[in-house]
């Protein structure tokens, strides 16, 4: 018996199929600074979430939190706590809890951050995989947000992912085409 099985279900796909589409949601991301007012549908906002639930943390501490603000009054109050204010109907505040965290031995450091990135980054493309577009927001008054979510106490906010349906007149910045040579990118070591 492979390890798969000791490790969980076996699962079959068409891996060509699978890693087409995947591309494609790669490469149709794009930082959106325009979104319609349109609302989400609940099952959308659950399959997201889901791919939250789902990422990886190390030895699976799972110190993340993930406060999913939609209420109208909530997302008006955000606009004192961050610039980067486009309409997005919901954001994804990511945080995580350094107390719970996985530590490494050899330097002390924490892994509570990278988590939550990880979980921030399967939210977001979860995201783009229903066809809606995200803006990872990271500039923004951590006090001012905690103010905003009490039971955040202990946790340090590290994302706010804004989601929804781009306008019709939502673009790419000139940023997003300019990413360094793959050449200058990797180091081979062969
Ligand atoms: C950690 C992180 C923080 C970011 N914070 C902000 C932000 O506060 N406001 C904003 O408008 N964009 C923010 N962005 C979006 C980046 O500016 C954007 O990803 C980058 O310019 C590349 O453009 P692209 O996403 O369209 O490819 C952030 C992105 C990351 C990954």
């Amino acid at each position: 018996m492979g390890r798969g099985h000791r490790w969980g279900r076996r699962i079959s796909f068409n891996r060509q199929a699978l890693h087409m589409e995947f591309n494609e949601v790669l490469n149709r991301r794009y930082s959106c600074r325009a979104f319609a007012s349109r609302g989400l549908e609940q099952e959308i906002v659950d399959r997201i979430l889901e791919a939250g639930r789902i990422a990886p943390t190390a030895v699976n501490k799972q110190p993340v939190h993930i406060w999913a603000l939609s209420d109208p009054d909530t997302l008006a109050a955000v606009k004192g706590v961050t610039r980067s204010n486009y309409g997005a109907p919901l954001i994804l505040v990511v945080g995580c809890r350094p107390a719970d965290a996985w530590v490494r031995r050899y330097d002390g450091k924490n892994g509570a951050e990278v988590d939550a990135a990880i979980v921030a980054t399967y939210l977001m493309l979860a995201a783009e995989n229903e066809g809606l577009s995200t803006l990872w927001v990271g500039s923004f008054d951590p006090s001012l947000l905690r103010n905003l979510l009490p039971a955040a106490e202990g946790y340090e906010l590290v994302a706010m992912i804004n989601v929804g349906y781009p306008s019709p007149d939502s673009m790419p910045s000139a940023m997003h085409g300019e990413r360094k040579p793959l050449g200058e990118l990797v180091t081979r070591v062969d």
